[in-house]
């Protein structure tokens, strides 16, 4: 049997955090017992627990976890003591001084400032028509200082007394949602309460302010693919970028891998086939047809002309809308994107090569063994699902 690593741990840990919390707070709403804001109900306290520092200190995450072990054991002695009248006095003394010795983590460590909408989640939930929205949004308002592509170094910026951080990096990922919320509608103030950035309550609705998020999120998805040619943090396939009108899909339902392929006009000849370990999608741009069915031959008859999903795959792909044509997209079957397949190679067959986003340890293993072409890509892809916990791990790190 496999022991759980640390990492796993961690990672039970920072989902129990959440969970915890999350729940407690739906229980405070479902009594009546808790407030609103921005229609969803409000956090009462001034902190949250946080596993931020876990991530960067495993020695703190070791101490954190011992000391959870040994209170699960102090709870046992206590419980052995309640049942086994003659050993009582010497389990009650043993559970005393588990208690007394165990070495917590500072609590400083283990919390973070919280507001009101610390767990709010995105009623947008990263669909099409937000991302192209939130690009709208954040060129009228935001882009004067942190710039088209999130770096922050636009002139506006570099005058600021306190810079604007690269939101084109994995800090979006970060961050609570409800948080980055938070930050853009009241804004941020330094240590002294002066103003650092300001807050767009007054001039945008919330659903902008959500709208906002997917935006930045797909934005610096794209910024990562240019800058390092793959997704260093976990991205969806959009909501609205896989053919809802499609009758095939909905006869299948969700948990499929899904193929989305970007076709202009000009290569309905080229197009693949159908293909069974795939859920295949054409987003067509402008006029393209789909060609007549072969004998023998499965065409792909998944159709979809969503202008927005094309805008939305541009900004998450990092490729400009008129040169998308051509490319490939491949989610696994928890709807995350993982692989790509540029134009140039359109005719060579998919491989693991083509992966973007994945587990440094899986890419070392037994090289040799493995399937190639498609199966070693989807082998590839279900051997390291992307197991991500806000504030937490993208992939297992061995
Ligand atoms: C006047 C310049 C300015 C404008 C306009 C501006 N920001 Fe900022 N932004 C900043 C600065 C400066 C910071 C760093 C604040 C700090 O750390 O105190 C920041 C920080 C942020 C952060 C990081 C928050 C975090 O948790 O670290 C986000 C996200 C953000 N801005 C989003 C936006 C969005 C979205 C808009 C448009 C609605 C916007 N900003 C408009 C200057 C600006």
């Amino acid at each position: 049997m496999n022991l759980l690593s640390l990492s796993d741990w961690i990672n039970l840990l920072l989902g129990a955090i959440q969970v915890l919390q999350d729940g407690f707070l739906h229980m405070l709403a479902a009594l009546g017992l808790a407030q609103t804001s921005h229609g969803q109900p409000a956090w009462p306290f001034a902190e949250r627990l946080s596993g931020d520092v876990l991530l960067i200190d495993r020695s703190i995450a070791r101490q954190l976890l011992s000391a959870l072990g040994f209170s699960v054991v102090a709870l046992l002695a206590l419980l052995i003591a309640l049942v086994w009248r003659r050993g009582r006095v010497v389990m009650l003394l043993a559970t005393i001084a588990i208690v007394f010795f165990t070495p917590w983590p500072d609590r400083h460590l283990l919390v973070a400032p919280a507001e009101p909408t610390s767990f709010h989640t995105s009623p947008t939930g990263f669909s099409v028509a937000a991302i192209v929205h939130g690009r709208q949004v954040y060129e009228q308002h935001c882009a004067s200082c942190h710039a088209v592509d999130g770096k922050g170094d636009t002139p506006l910026a570099l005058s600021l007394p306190v810079s604007p951080p690269n939101l084109a990096s994995g800090l979006l990922w970060r961050r609570a949602d409800g948080e980055l919320f938070w930050k853009i509608a009241y804004g941020a103030r330094d240590r002294h309460g002066a103003a650092t950035m300001p807050g767009f309550t007054r001039q945008l609705a919330d659903n902008d302010v959500w709208a906002l998020i997917d935006f930045m999120k797909a934005n610096a998805a794209g910024a990562s693919i240019r800058a390092i040619g793959s997704w260093d943090q976990p991205v969806a396939l959009p909501a609205g970028a896989g053919a809802d009108d499609c009758s095939k899909q909905a006869a299948h339902g969700g948990g499929q891998r899904v193929r989305v392929i970007l076709a202009s006009a000009r290569q309905s000849a080229a197009l693949p086939l159908d293909d069974p370990r795939l859920r295949s999608v054409i987003l067509a741009d402008g006029a393209l047809k789909l060609p007549a069915p072969q004998a023998g031959a499965p065409a792909i008859d998944c159709l979809s002309r969503s202008k927005d999903a094309w805008q939305a795959l541009s900004i998450i792909t990092g490729i400009d809308s008129d040169q998308l044509a051509g490319t490939q997209l491949l989610t696994d079957r928890d709807g995350w994107l993982r692989a790509r397949k540029l134009p140039a190679d359109s005719n060579g067959a998919w491989s693991e090569s083509d992966i973007l986003c994945r587990a440094p340890a899986y890419m070392e293993a037994g090289k040799s063994n493995k399937p190639g072409g498609l199966d070693g890509l989807i082998a590839a892809m279900d051997a390291e699902p992307v197991r991500f916990i806000k504030g937490g791990f993208v992939h297992a790190t061995p």
